[in-house]
């Protein structure tokens, strides 16, 4: 398959860390994980979570006060930038230039984390062989009882190739690959079965993320 084996990991360089999402609005993928949470507080009060792809850092901003600890990853440098002004406050918060799909990176992530936030999790992939370590690494990562916690339209959207934004590093960049970058609910599904994850979803109203009704697909470690 075309997607199997990138060949790499390959490293980052400055052409993979640009400008992405620091002067962005929230996605409304990440709004909805936002007010899910916020609606039953005692899933994240305390408690140690994983945010993959920081962007304006408004999850950092809204999250951080009340969690044991916030770890963000991205490799986009100028949101780095961003989360060093906006989160200087917070010891509990920190960030990482990280690439997910690479298991070079792996060692920096210290731990085990309740929340994994991840509304991209395929997207953006390199590789199938990238992406399934990618998903094992997180899933060892998960403490019992932890989510993973993605949505329905990341899960229904693959990367074109737009590489004015940041990217991952071996990714092709012919558009018609995008369509191999989408997970959907089933391949989430089948995926979270063979790392012992059972998937729930949970609606979210689209009038309250200012765009259509979504649905959160979350993993549970059992
Ligand atoms: C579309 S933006 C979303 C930003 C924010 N999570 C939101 O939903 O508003 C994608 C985010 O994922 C990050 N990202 C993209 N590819 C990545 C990769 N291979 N490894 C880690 N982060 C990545 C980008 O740097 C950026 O922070």
């Amino acid at each position: 398959m075309l997607l199997a084996d990138c060949g790499g990991p390959y490293d980052l360089t400055p052409e993979h860390t640009i400008s992405c999402y620091e002067a962005q609005p929230t996605s409304e993928a990440e709004l909805a994980i936002m007010i899910f949470l916020k609606s039953q507080p005692w899933r994240y009060l305390g408690t140690r979570l994983l945010h993959v792809g920081v962007g304006n850092c408004s999850f950092a901003v809204e999250f951080a006060a009340s969690l044991k600890q916030y770890v963000g990853i991205t490799i986009s440098l100028p949101e780095i930038v961003l989360f060093e002004q906006k989160l200087a406050n917070f010891e509990n918060a920190k960030v990482f230039l990280l690439n997910k799909y690479d298991p070079r990176f792996y060692g920096l992530l210290d731990g085990q984390f309740d929340i994994i936030v991840d509304t991209l999790l395929k997207s953006a992939t390199c590789c199938e062989k990238h992406f399934e370590g990618m998903m094992e690494f997180f899933t060892s990562r998960l403490t019992i009882g932890g989510m993973l916690i993605t949505t329905e339209t990341g899960v229904q959207w693959g990367w074109k190739g737009n590489t004015k934004r940041a990217y991952t590093p071996g990714a092709q960049l012919d558009p018609s690959v995008g369509k191999l970058r989408v997970l959907t609910r089933n391949g989430l599904r089948s995926i979270g079965e063979r790392l012992g994850l059972s998937l729930t979803a949970v609606r979210i109203d689209g009038s309250l993320i200012g765009g259509a009704d979504d649905h959160l697909l979350i993993l549970t470690k059992s």
